[in-house]
């Protein structure tokens, strides 16, 4: 398949990184993702690409995701949304492990294989071995006409458009919307009520605006990162929701500023990591505004005792009463939807924390765009 791509699409446009542009072309990308797929008549979202019909949608008990690195990590994400808005059981599993496990092929589960490239070795095998085995399998795949998009029974494009930097962004936001419209589409075949269908197009249809308010505040979050760049080592944060948020980060902050960054669960500091904190190592608290806010502020009081340096990445309108934190604040939306918005200010702190230590950003050292080897 012969794919066509504008030649301004791969210009970097007066942009100093392909990273930055690809940032700032979030809230553009995101809207092309939703065009056409948001059915407000019957409050689900239109994908006419599953390859799957309704009576066999239904008829799943179970949603495996699959995918590798930043892909794995929104499938936790996405994982969380199926299971919300669908009330489906659904986890997430990296495919490179998957495939060397000789892994089960439940006839009741969706496979879901998630890739940028599509072109990932571990996921297209593990694609391979479902479909092998008789599984049914779809793909949020970006890149047209892939390996992963030709193998799969069907699925969801990204529509990000191209991405060039190593460190996934746009497409990572998409892979998000794309779980979010795959749940609704599935919560409104099984009990998601008319009115919640509304609220979840709703708060979709507000993203790219929102996300184009979260880049707004570059300054501040430079200025954050420049003190995250010159620590050795940095935690991230987050419980429920807000966990596939902190591994993200991490993992972006690992990428390209080859800072050490570990994502834990909140409730989890206290079973041990608590033990590393002092003035030296930084805490990035992911502190949504929902049923959980409390008890996240409690933990960064906990960091704070031990006198760690805490910022915040939390809700317009959250008060966080926490002396000597900084916060970045991203707008609300609804709680199914907030963790997508809330990677945004990471990806932003990873890529000003490698500028200020003068890394090459677009080409992080001993990584490819897409691993296409074992
Ligand atoms: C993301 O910033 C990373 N470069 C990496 O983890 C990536 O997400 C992973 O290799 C999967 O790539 P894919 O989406 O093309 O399959």
């Amino acid at each position: 398949v012969e794919i066509a791509v504008a030649a301004e699409d791969l210009e970097l446009s007066g942009h100093e990184h392909y990273m930055l542009k690809e940032m700032q072309e979030q809230p553009a990308a995101a809207e092309t993702c939703l065009r056409g797929r948001l059915d407000e008549r019957f409050a689900t979202a239109r994908l006419d690409g599953l390859g799957l019909e309704p009576r066999e949608l239904r008829s799943f008990r179970r949603v495996k995701i699959l995918g590798c690195g930043s892909a794995y990590y929104v499938g936790q994400l996405g994982a969380q949304l199926i299971e919300e808005l669908a009330r489906i059981p659904a986890d997430a599993e990296p495919a490179s492990e998957f495939r060397y496990r000789q892994p089960i092929i439940e006839h009741d589960t969706l496979y879901v294989a998630v890739s940028q490239s599509g072109e990932t070795a571990d996921t297209a095998f593990a694609v391979n071995e479902i479909r092998r085995k008789g599984g049914r399998v779809i793909g949020l795949v970006n890149v047209v006409g892939s390996t992963i998009a030709r193998e799969v029974d069907g699925g969801i494009y990204l529509h990000a458009g191209p991405e060039v930097a190593v460190a996934s962004t746009k497409a990572l936001t998409n892979m998000g919307l794309a779980f979010a419209l795959l749940a609704l589409h599935l919560g409104r075949l099984h009990d998601l009520s008319h009115a919640d269908g509304q609220r979840i197009l709703r708060g979709l249809k507000a993203i790219p605006e929102q996300i184009r308010r979260i880049l707004d505040a570059e300054d501040q979050v430079a200025a954050a990162a420049r003190r995250i760049a010159s620590a050795s080592s940095a935690f991230y944060i987050g419980r429920v929701r807000g966990f596939p948020v902190a591994r993200e980060g991490a993992q972006k902050l690992k990428e390209i500023s080859y800072v050490h960054a570990e994502a834990y669960q909140t409730s989890e500091l206290k079973h041990g990591p608590l033990a590393l904190i002092d003035e030296a190592m930084p805490t990035i608290a992911i502190i949504p505004d929902d049923e959980l806010t409390e008890r996240n502020i409690a933990a960064a009081e906990q960091v704070l005792a031990r006198r760690g340096p805490v910022l915040a990445i939390t809700h317009e309108g959250v008060e966080l009463d926490l002396p000597g934190v900084e916060s970045i604040q991203v707008p609300k939306n609804e709680p199914e939807l907030d963790p997508i918005l809330l990677t945004i200010p990471t990806q932003m702190l990873a890529y000003h924390a490698a500028l200020a230590l003068g890394h090459d950003i677009d080409k992080p050292r001993n990584l490819a765009k897409s691993v296409t080897v074992e």
